[in-house]
C-alpha cells in the first residue's frame, strides 16, 4: 500500500507549475517514455499532466507496494481474493497463469464450448439466442457482441435481458419464434433475483410456444450447478465456470458462450488470444515498460495527487460505445472501496467512471470537460479517448472526421485558449471584459489516447485485459481487495424484504419515507 509520505512526495512534485504543453518542450523525448504499444494497441499518455520525474517517483512507489510480488501471486493462483479466500485467475481462461490442473480444466471447458457452438451453428435449428444475465453476466458479452459486429459474421441473432423491469425480457423475446430460440441463463451464483425472474419468464414464454420441448431450449452458465438444476435446467445443458472467476472478469469463460454461438469459436478464440497477449505483457514486462502499470499509475496520479474524482471514458467508435458501462462495473465494483484488506480506512480509491461514445459526447458534456470547474487540479476530468484507426464501415470520409474530432479534442483539452488570445479575436467591444473570460479555455486538462489499429477480436481482447490489469495494480497500491463486492449485499437483502411485504400486503418496520413510498403501490 502506498504510504502517506509517498503521496506527500508526489504531491510536492505536482506543485511544480509546468503545463502539459511545456512538458513537451522540456522533455523532447516525451513520446518515447509516455507512448507504449502492445500489438495493435497503442497508448499515448503524453498529454497527461505528469512529468517524467513524477513518473519515476510513481514507479518507485509502485515497487515499494510489492507490486511485483502481488503480480506473481496473481498469476500463481494464490488466494488474492482474501476476504473470500479465492484465487483470481481470469487470465487462466485465456491460457495464462494458474496450475497445470487449472489449465487442463480450462482447455476441457474451451473444447466443450467450441464443440457445442460448432454443433448448434451447423445444425441450423436455432436462429436466435436470448442471453439472460446482469452485471458481469451481461456487460462483457454485450460490449463484446457489439465489438464483434465490426469484424465478424453474426450467424444467430443475439438478444439480451438483464433488468428485472419487464421491458427487458419483453424486448428480448419480442418477435422471436420460440421454436428457433435458445435461452441461456447466465449467473455465477444462480441466486440473482433479476436473472432468476427473467429466466422463469423466458421459460414460460418457451413453454407457451413449444410446451415441454422448452427444456431442450434452455441452457445455464454458472458456478453453482446445483442452483441451475434446482431451477430446472437439465444437467447436460449446464456449462460450468469456477469460483476463481470474478463476475466482472468472466466474459472469457462460458459466460461468453452466446458470443461463440453467434459469431463462432474462432472469433472468440482470437478474442482470448488478444487478452493473453496483454496478460503476458503485464506478467513479463518490467514496471517501467508495462502498459497496465503505466495506465494504473496515471490514474493514481490523477486521483490521489491531482484530486480528480472521476475519469471519463470516451470511445470514438460506435462498436465499443458500451465500454464506459462495462468499466463502471469492472473498476467501481472492484476498487470502489473505503476499507483496506486489513480493515483500515483506505483513503481515496476508485474515481467515478463515466462516459459515452464520441462524437456524441461533444454535444452533451464536453462543455463541462473544457470549461467546467471541478475538484481536480486543472478542472474538468481526465479522459481516456479510445479510437480505432481502421475504418470498418467503408465510410472513409466519416472515419476521417471521427478520428479528427478525437485527436482535436485531446489537443484542445491540453492547449485551451487564453483570454489574451480571445481578446485579440474579439477585438474592441463594450462587453469585452465580460465576454473574453467566458470564451477562453483554461486548457492543461489531461487525457490519454488509446488507439487500436483495427477493431479485431484480438485488439478488443487486449483492450479489456489492459483495463483488468490496471484495476489490479491500482487495488494493490490502494491495498483494497479488488475481487469481492460486499457493498452490493445490503440493497439486495432490503429489496427482498420490501418485495415480500409488497407481495403479501403486510408492512414491516420502515422509515416514514420508505413506508410512504410503499403505500403508493399498495393495492
Ligand atoms: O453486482 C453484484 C453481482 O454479484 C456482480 O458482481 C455480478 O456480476 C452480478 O451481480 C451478477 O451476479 P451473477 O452472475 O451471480 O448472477
Amino acid at each position: 500500500m502506498a504510504t502517506l509520505q509517498q503521496f506527500q512526495t508526489l504531491k510536492k512534485l505536482s506543485e511544480v507549475n509546468v503545463s502539459i504543453k511545456e512538458l513537451f518542450e522540456q522533455e523532447p523525448d516525451r513520446l518515447n517514455r509516455f507512448v507504449m504499444r502492445e500489438g495493435p494497441l497503442r497508448a499515448d499518455f503524453s498529454k497527461q499532466a505528469l512529468s517524467s520525474e513524477a513518473l519515476s517517483a510513481l514507479l518507485k512507489m509502485a515497487a515499494k507496494c510489492d507490486l511485483e510480488e502481488w503480480r506473481a501471486k496473481l498469476f500463481a493462483g494464490e488466494s488474492v481474493n482474501s476476504s473470500e479466500d479465492r484465487a483470481v485467475l481470469h487470465m487462466a481462461l485465456r491460457g495464462v497463469g494458474g496450475s497445470k490442473e487449472v489449465q487442463k480444466q480450462v482447455s476441457e471447458m474451451r473444447r466443450h464450448m467450441a464443440d457445442y457452438a460448432d454443433k448448434i451453428r451447423s445444425e441450423g435449428k436455432f436462429k436466435n439466442i436470448v442471453h439472460i444475465g446482469i452485471g458481469g453476466s451481461d456487460l462483457g458479452p454485450r460490449l463484446v457482441a457489439d465489438g464483434f459486429e465490426a469484424c465478424a459474421e453474426q450467424s444467430l441473432t443475439l438478444r439480451f435481458a438483464e433488468n428485472v423491469d419487464g421491458a427487458s425480457i419483453n424486448d428480448a423475446v419480442n418477435g422471436l419464434d420460440p421454436t428457433e430460440t435458445l435461452v441461456i441463463i447466465v449467473s455465477k451464483s444462480f441466486g440473482t433475483q433479476e436473472t432468476k425472474m427473467n429466466g422463469a419468464s423466458a421459460r414460460a414464454w418457451l413453454k407457451e410456444g413449444i410446451g415441454e420441448l422448452a427444456s431442450d431450449h434452455m441452457l445455464a452458465v454458472t458456478a453453482n450447478r446445483n442452483g441451475a438444476v434446482d431451477f430446472g435446467v437439465r444437467e447436460e445443458n449446464i456449462f460450468d465456470f469456477w469460483d476463481w472467476v470474478g463476475g466482472r472478469y468472466s466474459v472469457w469463460s462460458a459466460v461468453g458462450l452466446s458470443l461463440q454461438l453467434a459469431y463462432g469459436p474462432d472469433v472468440f478464440s482470437e478474442f482470448l488470444d488478444g487478452a493473453a497477449a496483454m496478460d503476458m505483457h503485464f506478467r513479463d514486462q518490467p514496471l517501467q515498460e508495462n502498459l497496465p502499470v503505466m495506465m494504473a499509475l496515471v490514474g493514481i496520479w490523477n486521483r490521489n495527487i491531482l484530486d480528480y474524482s472521476s475519469l471519463a471514458v470516451i470511445p470514438y467508435s460506435r462498436r465499443i460505445r458500451k465500454l464506459a458501462a462495462f468499466l463502471q462495473q469492472l473498476e467501481m465494483e472492484s476498487n470502489g472501496k473505503r476499507i483496506t484488506r486489513n480493515g483500515k480506512e483506505a483513503g481515496l480509491t476508485c474515481p467515478i467512471i463515466w462516459g459515452d461514445e464520441g462524437t456524441n459526447g461533444q454535444h452533451a458534456f464536453f462543455q463541462w470537460l473544457h470549461q467546467g470547474p471541478s475538484a481536480g487540479k486543472y478542472g474538468g476530468a481526465p479522459v481516456d479517448f479510445i479510437a480505432v484507426l481502421k475504418d470498418h464501415e467503408s465510410r472513409p470520409e466519416h472515419h476521417r472526421a471521427l478520428l479528427a474530432n478525437c485527436f482535436a479534442q485531446s489537443e484542445a483539452l491540453m492547449l485551451g485558449k487564453s483570454e489574451d488570445f480571445v481578446r485579440q479575436e474579439l477585438g474592441k467591444r463594450d462587453d469585452l471584459e465580460e465576454l473574453a473570460p467566458q470564451k477562453s479555455f483554461p486548457g492543461n486538462r489531461p487525457s490519454t489516447t488509446i488507439t487500436l489499429d483495427e477493431l479485431s477480436p484480438f485488439a478488443l481482447g487486449e483492450l479489456i485485459a489492459l483495463y483488468e490489469h490496471k484495476v489490479f495494480v491500482q487495488g494493490v497500491i490502494w491495498n483494497v481487495n479488488s475481487f469481492d463486492q460486499w457493498g452490493v449485499e445490503l440493497g439486495k437483502v432490503l429489496a427482498t424484504t420490501i418485495l415480500d411485504e409488497m407481495s403479501s400486503g403486510h408492512s414491516g418496520q420502515h422509515d416514514a419515507s420508505t413506508t410512504a413510498l410503499m403505500d403508493l403501490v399498495k393495492p
